[in-house]
């Protein structure tokens, strides 16, 4: 039996003192984010080490707990936030958002149904309905937080099969000996991106059901070859019913031609999706407008908040220009789901209208933030990260070490170290050219791998047309030129040190 109720939580007066202590100790770490090496170069193993210990069994004061911050976590932290680093694409983490994931904490609303989360819902909505403002998308849109691009895009997938599938999947999926025809998805070969193909698998469409599309000089998708593949594909039995366009491509920031996009969608009845993960936010800059033309036209935009609006983690977006359609792809019911009969007291249910049920207030970061900074600040910060990678590709065309790959469009830009001797010596033959290839392969991987090592600056590499290349994403509110400038000569001088090095060799 039980003797004697818990109260579990902390005292208001030792709430405050730990919180204050929370609070210094973020206010510090902001004012240092700018000189801490960016990634702690350690071996997973002496990371793991670190955090070995048995199953607490019995608990401690919170306190001691807290003082593990400043000594394990952060010593053992890639610091995402810091103006040098360029990975992946992941947005800085705005302060104020941070302080509204501890009061959306605090209060423990759940965004799933609208009675648990009244005020959860209700900003969520006015939250999706600016994002839809900003870009210029219609806004009576339906579209919901989710926890990235990938789950967006899924969503979005998920709702064009249902809102276009000859026959209702809902029940057996796609699962029967009766049926032919694959259903199929198209997007560009060389940057479309791979989230894409997880979505497919999630649907059990199979991962093959991603036809890739030929791509242009620009690394755009090729619609000719779009329109050729759907006319092959429909004559051979099978189902198009989904254009994935790249709105702000993973390497190069290259955004597809979405008007064109857009008529081939009507003119064969697909679902036009924008995946605008990295880049749809651009749509909000006046001088970029052109670029974007036809990105209202799409069924659904998928765009990131914890990327290029850089809102802390987790924080994906989906917009779904007839909301309806999202319902009819999500909607279910429970008897434990209702419980009463409708009254005023209703409203909207997220958990009709996507795939999680319970649902964080990820919101009120992208609400609390958007209302501090206004359209304006955020095209502000927009410019400035468009501003570093145009400076970046001037540099690397400036410079007789580096190779320009592509123009830069947006806030992520790729380019290889590749001295012009070795360009040079690489037209002479085709075998001149592989030997040269694959030796600045390995340079440019150990030139990020080494800048990582150093702490200097986060950078990783990629493949462009089957090379091994550097890659920087520059988005965060905190970088500035001269951040770029530093981790460029730092670049120059790592690349110059390994070359010597592999010359020897
Ligand atoms: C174009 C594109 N789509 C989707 C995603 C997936 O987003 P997330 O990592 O938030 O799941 C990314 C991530 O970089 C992306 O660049």
């Amino acid at each position: 039996m039980v003797t004697g109720e818990w109260d579990a939580d902390l005292e208001p007066d030792e709430f405050r003192r730990l919180g204050y202590q929370a609070v210094e100790m973020m206010a510090d770490y902001f004012a240092s984010i700018r000189d801490r090496r960016v990634f702690p170069g350690k071996a997973s193993q002496d990371v793991a080490d670190v955090f070995d210990e048995p199953l607490p069994w019995k608990g401690k004061p919170a306190e001691e707990i807290l003082a593990d911050w400043p000594a394990r976590v952060l010593p053992n932290a890639t610091h995402v936030g810091s103006p040098r680093y360029f990975g992946f694409v992941n947005g800085s983490g705005t302060m104020l958002g941070v302080l509204a994931e501890a009061l959306a904490a605090s209060v423990n609303m759940n965004a799933g149904g609208w009675k648990a989360g009244p005020a959860a819902t209700e900003i969520e909505r006015r939250t999706i309905a600016w994002i839809a403002e900003m870009i210029d998308y219609p806004t009576r849109c339906g579209g919901l937080f989710t926890s990235g691009g990938t789950m967006a895009n899924f969503t979005a997938l998920l709702t064009a099969l249902r809102n276009t599938a000859q026959y209702d999947s809902t029940a057996n999926g796609l699962q029967s000996e009766a049926r032919s025809g694959k259903h199929l998805i198209y997007m560009a070969d060389h940057e479309g991106h791979i989230s894409i193909e997880r979505a497919a698998d999630l649907l059990n469409l199979g991962r093959r059901a991603v036809r890739r599309v030929s791509s242009r000089k620009d690394f755009t998708i090729d619609p000719e070859a779009l329109e050729t593949m759907i006319r092959a594909d429909r004559a051979r039995g099978d189902y198009p019913f989904c254009v994935v366009a790249q709105v702000g491509s993973i390497n190069t920031g290259a955004i597809d031609p979405l008007d064109v996009i857009a008529d081939i969608c009507d003119r064969y009845g697909l679902w036009f999706h924008a995946d605008g993960a990295c880049g749809a936010i651009g749509a909000m800059l006046p001088e970029k407008k052109e670029m974007y033309k036809g990105l209202d036209r799409a069924d659904s935009v998928t765009l990131d908040p914890h990327k290029w609006l850089f809102i802390p983690y987790e924080c994906g977006c989906l917009l779904v220009r007839e909301q309806e359609k999202l319902r009819r792809a999500f909607s279910l019911s429970a008897p434990y789901l209702r419980g009463t009969l409708p009254t005023e007291y209703t409203g909207l249910d997220y958990f009709e209208y996507g795939p999680e049920m319970s649902r964080g207030f990820r919101a009120l970061k992208v609400w609390m933030t958007l209302r501090h900074y206004g359209v304006e600040g955020y095209r502000k910060l927009l410019r400035q990260g468009i501003n570093c990678a145009e400076h970046l590709a001037e540099r690397v065309h400036a410079s007789d070490e580096f190779e320009r790959l592509h123009e830069p469009n947006l806030y992520i830009y790729s380019f290889r170290y590749a001295p012009l001797e070795d360009r040079e010596l690489a037209q002479r033959s085709e075998r001149d050219r592989e030997r040269v290839d694959a030796k600045l392969d390995r340079l440019n991987q150990r030139i990020a791998d080494e800048i990582q090592a150093r702490g200097i600056a986060f950078i990783m590499t990629t493949r462009i047309r089957e090379r091994t290349v550097l890659r920087m994403s520059i988005c965060s509110h905190r970088t500035t030129l001269a951040d770029i400038d530093a981790v460029f000569d730092a670049l120059t001088q790592i690349g110059r040190e390994i070359y010597e090095e592999e010359d020897e060799q």
